[in-house]
């Protein structure tokens, strides 16, 4: 769990009410201090949502939303005409299907549960193993994959040319373009999957004061969540999800998620950690969609988790919930969600240009640590010709990559205590990963060994 403890700007209230939650979520105040459920005075502003949200490949215009909503409806993506991305991704439904796999072309179900849609815009990977790396790239997915859409991007661009209505959208959308073609559909679906913004909810209403907000068994339950459950050391943030990959001990359906993708062992059953927001609205859950209901999500974390060698280490050995405790935990879930079925926002939210960490200046060293899934420092200067030492001091195993033309390297499982040396002989900018929490995130430039003689590299 990364909340960290202060209590300097809080209001006394505040505190009071927290200590009054966590003394009612655990049944006794001395409980509530202990160890595991300490009482993170600033828990809520670690959920606080973002002010605005980051940047796509195309701008959040509304010419190109609606295009990309009209896309997203369209039949004509799909081989034979008959499906659209809004056919299994369904708004009425909060972009789910209702169901715990949809069935396939060949009258099979599908392989996997279909996903809502809500807050990807911040998602590092899309796909429940994480297969893809942007809206765009994912876009493409279902409607080439002979279970699905059956179609191909090529003859898709070919029907839409052929129909003036949408070429008018398409120059709408993109002005400075000169033809229909497969960049402009996959950016303008892209797009409308960024403006889908989950609406705020009670929660997000207690985060930001209103203490009315939320009943006495929802407040146990939220105390639950960030200590005794242990919920928070994967379902992190606003959203709900540190966008890992983890064995969480589901029974084996031969599925093997982010390991086979990687082809890693080490992360075999690995699954993207979903957000858990507007769950009401998107019943069954998980990747196989084998749990119908909240209670049965919870009473798999309360005693059906499969241990075996790949389970996350961030899973608690052993959680036991009482009856009161568990239902608590499902208010508290209830309290993500919206009251009505959820909208996507009338107006588009804003898009922030650069990330605060995007402007932190890099700093000479080459030994890196990974505590707390966390590259620390995470934008560094070295020299063309030496190494970085990367160390996992953390307890989960991780897996360093670099995915660049000009270098690339994988480490296998690195797991606690080891160490992986990576040599950069060339000048440049180069991205590292940890591809199990791809949120990991290691900024590298290596500059010509000159110039760092000449400003001298900071000790
Ligand atoms: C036949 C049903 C079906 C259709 C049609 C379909 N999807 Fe999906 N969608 C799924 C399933 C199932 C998954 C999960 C697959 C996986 O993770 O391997 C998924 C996953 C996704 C994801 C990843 C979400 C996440 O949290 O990672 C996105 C985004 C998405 N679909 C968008 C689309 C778009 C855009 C279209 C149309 C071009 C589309 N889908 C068409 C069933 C469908
Ligand atoms: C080790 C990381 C981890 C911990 C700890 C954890 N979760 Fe999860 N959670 C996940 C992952 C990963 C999935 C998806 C697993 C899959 O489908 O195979 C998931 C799925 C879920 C889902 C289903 C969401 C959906 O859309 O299908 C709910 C609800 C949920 N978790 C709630 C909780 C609660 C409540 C706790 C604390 C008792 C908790 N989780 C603890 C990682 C974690």
């Amino acid at each position: 769990m990364n909340l960290s403890v202060t209590a300097s700007g809080l209001g006394l209230a505040a505190l009071a009410a927290w200590l009054l939650a966590g003394a009612l979520a655990a049944g006794d105040a001395g409980q509530s201090l202990d160890a595991g459920n300490a009482p993170p005075a600033d828990a809520r502003a670690a959920f606080a949502r973002p002010e605005g949200l980051p940047a796509g490949a195309a701008p959040l215009s509304p010419a190109v939303v609606d295009l990309g909503r009209l896309l997203f409806n369209d039949t004509r993506l799909s081989g034979d005409g008959t499906l659209a991305c809004a056919s299994c991704h369904q708004a009425q439904l909060a972009f789910t299907d209702g169901q715990a796999l949809h069935a396939g072309r060949n009258g099979k179900p599908l392989a996997r549960h279909t996903p809502h849609l809500w807050n990807l815009a911040w998602s590092e990977t899309l796909f429940w193993d994480g297969r893809a790396k942007s809206l765009e790239a994912q876009a493409r997915g279902p409607v080439e994959n002979p279970q699905e859409m059956a179609g191909s991007m090529a003859t898709a661009v070919l029907r839409l040319k052929a129909d003036p209505a949408m070429v008018a959208s398409f120059a709408r959308a993109f002005p400075g373009r000169t033809a229909v073609d497969e960049i402009s559909v996959t950016e303008a679906i892209g797009a409308f999957e960024r403006g889908l913004v989950s609406p705020i909810t009670r929660f997000d209403r207690w985060v930001t004061g209103d203490e009315t907000a939320l009943d006495r068994d929802e407040k146990a339950g939220f105390a639950l969540f960030t200590g005794k459950a242990q919920c928070t050391a994967c379902h992190s943030s606003w959203r709900f999800t540190d966008e890992a990959f983890h064995d969480i001990g589901l029974p084996d359906t031969g599925d093997l998620g982010r390991g086979a993708q990687l082809q890693l062992p080490a992360a075999n059953h690995g699954f993207k950690t979903p957000s858990l927001r507007e769950l009401a609205w998107t019943a069954p859950y998980m990747h196989d969609g084998s749990l119908p209901t909240l209670e049965a999500v919870i009473e798999h974390y309360a005693g059906g988790v499969a241990r075996r060698p790949t389970l996350s280490k961030d899973m608690p050995p052993v959680l036991a919930l009482t009856a009161e405790e568990r239902q608590q935990l499902v208010a508290f879930l209830g309290a993500l969600s919206s009251e009505e079925p959820p909208r996507p926002p009338q107006t588009l939210p804003k898009v922030e240009l650069s990330s605060p960490d995007a402007q932190t200046a890099p700093v000479a060293a080459t030994t890196i640590s990974q505590k707390d899934k966390r590259f620390t420092p995470g934008r560094v200067k070295i020299a063309a010709g030496q190494s970085l030492t990367i160390v996992n001091d953390d307890k989960r195993t991780h897996n360093v990559r670099i995915d660049d033309p000009r270098l690339t390297f994988t480490s296998n499982a690195q797991e606690a205590g080891d160490s992986v040396v990576i040599a950069f002989p060339e000048p440049g900018r180069f991205g590292i990963i940890c591809s199990i929490h791809p949120a990991m995130k290691l900024d590298v430039t290596v500059e010509r060994q000159q110039s760092l003689l000449q400003h001298g590299p900071k000790p």
